[in-house]
């Protein structure tokens, strides 16, 4: 049995249903309740932030997908390690390479997992596509999306081509000790992006240029103040391993990642 932890997540609700249309068990894990999930699949509900209560949770799996959640990812592992789990699946950040000092919380959960004694993967992921949901109001309502730095191309991962490669690597064998970097196949701007959800849409989306300070503000809502400046910096000015294309998913998948128009396309609906 694999045990999936943010399960109802953009990445998560993914990876599900590949491991069960695999026909894999899985039991799909996250804080809250969980909607739509595929028959079979059992959801419990667990905080990464509580390992005590993880045990009871991982018991019988083998194979576990971690977030990085929580303050205490030794204690996750070892709950883990108590409930049958030979395999980790980490989910982790591009930034813990390219931006250290921000990305510090990540790179405890890499280095927790490098010596636990588990086999494990990591799967660094640079920018998500699914970050455009957060436009989904302005431009269900206006049709207009704001960002910061418009020109400035980033190459944004699919969440569903991360789940993808986190199946491979939680099913297949040669991803011990692997660590992917995980991409889009080019960099495209929020300018770019928006433009994709219009064509996606069918009508235009009007891209509205925000201030550094604007984002600034809006990102405290729901990020510590370190990732603000280090997203905000990577955001601004991308360093050449941050505008990169990795090879990695192509590696894994056999196939190049999807565009961010492709994952504008799936996703339709929610800016309609
Ligand atoms: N967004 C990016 O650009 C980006 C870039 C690099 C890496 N990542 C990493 O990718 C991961 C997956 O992204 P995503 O878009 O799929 O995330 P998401 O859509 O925000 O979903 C997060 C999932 O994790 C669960 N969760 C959150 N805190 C938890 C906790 N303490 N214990 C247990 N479950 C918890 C949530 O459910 P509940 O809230 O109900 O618990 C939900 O299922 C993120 O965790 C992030 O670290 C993201």
């Amino acid at each position: 049995m694999i045990a999936v932890t943010g399960a109802t997540g953009n990445v998560g609700r993914e990876l599900v249903r590949h491991l069960a249309e695999a026909g894999e068990a899985v039991r799909a894990l996250s804080r809250g309740r969980a909607r739509d999930l595929p028959p079979n699949v059992r959801h419990r509900q667990a905080d990464l932030a509580d390992p005590d209560g993880l045990r009871p949770v991982l018991e019988g799996a083998e194979a576990l997908f971690l977030l990085v959640a929580g303050d205490d990812p030794r204690g996750v592992l070892e709950a883990a390690k108590r409930g049958g789990v030979r395999r980790v699946v980490l989910v982790s950040s591009l930034g813990v390479a390219t931006r250290p000092a921000a990305y510090a919380h990540a790179a405890a959960f890499e280095a927790a997992l490098g010596d636990c004694g588990l086999e494990w993967s990591i799967l660094r992921c640079g920018g998500l596509a699914s970050n455009a949901l957060a436009w989904a109001q302005t431009i269900r309502a206006d049709r207009q999306a704001a960002a910061p730095f418009g020109g400035a191309g980033l190459p944004v991962v699919d969440p569903s081509d991360v789940a993808e490669v986190a199946a491979a690597a939680l099913l297949g064998p040669g991803h011990d000790g692997a660590v992917y970097e995980l991409t889009g196949p080019a960099p495209a701007t929020p300018r770019e992006r928006a433009a994709a959800i219009g064509a996606a849409i069918g009508e235009p989306v009007r891209f509205i240029e925000q201030t550094r300070e604007q984002a600034r503000e809006q990102m405290l809502a729901f990020m510590p103040e370190p990732v603000v400046e280090g997203t905000l910096a990577i955001l601004g000015e991308p360093l050449p391993a941050e505008r990169r294309v990795s090879p990695d998913v192509e590696r894994v998948l056999g196939r190049a990642p999807r565009p961010f128009a492709d994952w504008a396309a799936r996703n339709a609906e929610a800016f309609r």
